[in-house]
């Protein structure tokens, strides 16, 4: 069957991205990992009334499933002199400000009919920090830490959407790899 392409110029036709809220419906979301479903069930709401994680959820306007959801958190990563010079911020600070994906899934049902929901959240991660930048506060970076421990796969999902690896942060023994998208290059 030939899947349906989810940019951010169609995306409108078929799903709402919205806040999450109490009144919706998280038992029946099922990524490939339990962790990420637990996640959402068990904590995503508790971190949002506390303000550790404000999560975001994409639902199919036909029947209101959830397709996929991300938390977003604010961040600042350590960036090496060469990175800093690499992308051109030539500041005596090496700390530098970032809107971090802190979790990120897409529903399993949903990849049967649909590909790039998981890079449509990415470019929808992108576009909130362009407005926070326009408006409110500074954001330079996308960040994530790509989890390997589940899925090594997800390396190479972050890299086709233009993520690099961290230096600061990068070791081979660690479960997640710290990588950076930047905003303006
Ligand atoms: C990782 C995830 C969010 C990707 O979502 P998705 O909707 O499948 O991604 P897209 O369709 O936008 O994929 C974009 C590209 O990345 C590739 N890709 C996506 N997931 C991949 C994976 N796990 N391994 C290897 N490549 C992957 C796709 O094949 C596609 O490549 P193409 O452009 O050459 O065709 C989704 O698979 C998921 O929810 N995984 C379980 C939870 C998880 O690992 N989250 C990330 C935690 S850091």
């Amino acid at each position: 069957m030939n899947r349906i392409k989810i940019t951010l110029a169609n995306a409108g036709n078929y799903f709402y991205l919205k806040n999450l809220t109490v009144n919706c419906n998280l038992e029946d979301f099922n990524s490939s990992i339990a962790e990420y479903n637990n996640y959402l069930t068990n904590e995503a709401l508790r971190s949002m009334s506390d303000h550790v994680a404000f999560t975001w959820l994409l639902t199919e306007k036909a029947n209101g499933k959830i397709a996929a959801y991300m938390s977003l958190i604010m961040d600042a990563i350590k960036l090496s002199f060469s990175e800093k010079e690499f992308h051109r911020l030539n500041y005596p600070f090496r700390t530098i400000p970032a809107l971090k994906i802190a979790k990120l899934a897409v529903d399993q049902s949903f990849s049967d009919k649909y590909k790039g929901i998981g890079t449509f959240m990415v470019n929808s991660a992108e576009r909130l920090a362009w407005a926070c930048n326009t408006a409110y506060c500074a954001c330079r970076f996308l960040t994530v830490d790509a989890d390997l421990e589940h899925d090594e796969g997800v390396l190479s999902f972050y890299e086709k959407n233009d993520f690099i690896k961290n230096v600061e942060f990068y070791n081979k023994n660690r479960k997640t790899i710290s990588m950076r998208k930047d905003l303006y290059k």
